[in-house]
């Protein structure tokens, strides 16, 4: 199959979607997508800087002062978010392949998605009808006073390559619920589907100005939306490194943040859990999309007696996972998204050997035909480490988990918190009494007990610490794009 099978892919180049309309960029510059799988050339993409960005946010502020969208009754704005997730169930495959073809995610992975955004769409419609402030009882003779939410105005998002239809769902589906607008800057390396998001939220009847997408490069486009004055709410979700630089960009204008950064999420498994089903869900929480997941369980700690049998069945299990090109419906792992992501994983792995860790499995990039076109690199079982060691302590964002036997659950709980992080947590234990308590004791912003990586629309996520702060999903997440005004009347 060409990789430029596709509707999207057909040759023109990518541009700007600004006010409803498909600009160049101001410099005319454009930058290349392409197949980590295959290194083929997908598609030309107009590259936004400073100009474009200052375009863009000035239509979303027009479409949020004058436009009809901030007016709209909330049922019309609900209708509008049902018909685009109708749209998007029917371009399913569209989507999914796109994803697919642009980062490496297998087939699988990226229809799944699809699935789960439609439903983030449709959870964001009910809410749209469903937002409201409180009737209040201050002790002040003679007054009545009321709260009413108000949308916050024109919001910005910053997106990695991870999963770029899902990032871009995820901040455009409360911007649209709460009435406000918005200006996307995609990842470089995964541009193209927020693109066609935008055509589909054109399609579905979101007025021009309202979600405007900006491709290009971070340190043009992205710091010149994370520092814009005009933009009211910031929404970053990518590195820790990045998400600082966004902290300090806002202070300009002191605009309201919401971040959701890296982790290094521990996954404790104790000797009486159900082992048949935590050797696969631990694999899989640390090799799913090849390790590029934010809340990847990285850090496996497994209680002491059953540590090296649990290393190895994890490492048999990952054996079996099929490697290859995404589009094949049988791969289970990709690759990883670039050439700068391979050198990064290739690079911890390295490190950790010359700390002298053993290498269970995995641990060198795949070579030979077909795999030398692309970023493939195998899962990575390490053990005899220590917490201090680099791999341990770093988000790797690559198939690589680290395997940490412990002997008691206090010295897990510990060592577990002892990160800057703070994102996921998993727990696998049969003693119910026990999973309270570490449920409890885990300073991370979701713990998953006898499960990994859980997500529904209607369960907020995000993170502890340096994970970042604000929460994703759920009625937390609508919140975060609305201000509160007291009103306050004189009753006599
Ligand atoms: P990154 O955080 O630099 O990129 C994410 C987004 O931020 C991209 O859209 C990029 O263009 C933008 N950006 C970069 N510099 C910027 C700046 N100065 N101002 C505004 N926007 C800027 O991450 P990158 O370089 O793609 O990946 C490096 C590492 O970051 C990965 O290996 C991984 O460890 C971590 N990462 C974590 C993610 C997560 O979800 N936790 C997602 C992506 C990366
Ligand atoms: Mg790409």
């Amino acid at each position: 199959m060409s990789s430029t099978e596709h509707p999207f892919l057909d040759g023109t180049v990518k541009r700007l979607l600004i006010d409803g309309q498909w600009c160049e960029a101001r410099t005319g510059r454009t930058f290349e997508s392409r197949n980590p799988a295959t290194g083929d050339l997908l598609a030309t993409i107009a590259e936004g800087d400073a100009a474009d960005i200052d375009r863009a946010v000035a239509a979303a502020r027009r479409a949020f002062e004058s436009g009809p969208w901030p007016r709209m009754l909330p049922a019309e704005r609900q209708n509008i978010l049902l018909r685009l997730a109708d749209l998007l169930d029917a371009r399913c495959e569209d989507f999914a392949l796109l994803d697919t073809l642009d980062m490496g995610s297998p087939i699988r992975h990226t229809q799944g998605s699809v699935g789960l955004l439609a439903g983030v769409l449709r959870y964001n419609a009910g809410m749209a009808r469903a937002l409201h402030g409180e009737t209040l009882h201050p002790s002040v003779p003679d007054m009545f006073a009321a709260t009413v939410k108000e949308p916050v105005g024109v919001c910005g998002a910053i997106i990695p390559w991870n999963g770029p239809l899902w990032a871009t769902v995820l901040k455009v589906a409360p911007v649209l619920a709460t009435g406000c607008t918005l200006v996307l800057k995609p990842a470089e390396d995964a541009s193209l589907s927020p693109l066609l998001f935008g055509a589909l939220c054109l399609e579905a009847g979101v007025p021009p100005g309202v979600i405007n997408v900006v491709p290009g490069h971070g340190a043009t486009a992205g710091a010149a939306l994370a520092a814009h004055l005009d933009v009211d709410k910031m929404s970053f979700t990518g590195s820790e490194v990045t998400g600082r630089k966004i902290v300090q960009a806002s202070a300009g204008n002191l605009k309201r943040l919401s971040l959701e950064l890296g982790g290094k999420s521990p996954n404790i498994v104790f000797a009486d859990a159900d082992l048949d089903a935590a050797v696969p869900a631990a694999a899989i929480a640390a090799f799913a999309n090849s390790g590029q997941v934010c809340s990847a369980g990285t850090r496996l700690f497994v209680e002491r007696p059953i540590a090296e049998a649990f290393a190895a069945e994890v490492a048999r299990f990952a054996a079996n996972l099929r490697i290859g090109d995404g589009r094949d419906p049988e791969t289970d792992l990709g690759p990883l998204v670039s050439a700068r992501q391979m050198s990064r994983v290739a690079g911890y792995i390295d490190g950790a050997r010359a700390e002298g860790a053993r290498v269970v499995s995995g641990g060198c990039r795949m070579s030979g035909a077909p795999w030398d076109a692309g970023y493939f690199m195998p899962p990575t079982v390490l053990a005899d480490l220590c917490d201090e060691m680099q791999v341990v302590r770093e988000e790797v964002f690559g198939p690589v988990v680290s395997v940490l036997p412990f002997d008691t659950a206090e010295e897990a709980v510990r060592r577990a918190n002892a990160t800057p992080f703070g994102l996921g947590a998993g727990v696998w234990t049969r003693d119910l009494a026990r999973a309270h308590r570490l449920g409890r004791a885990l300073r991370a912003g979701s713990v998953w007990v006898n499960c990994y990586n859980m997500i529904d629309p209607a369960v907020p996520s995000g993170g502890y610490k340096a994970s970042g702060y604000g929460r994703e999903y759920g009625t937390l997440h609508l919140e975060e794009h609305l201000q509160v005004k007291s009103l306050w009347f004189r009753t006599a």
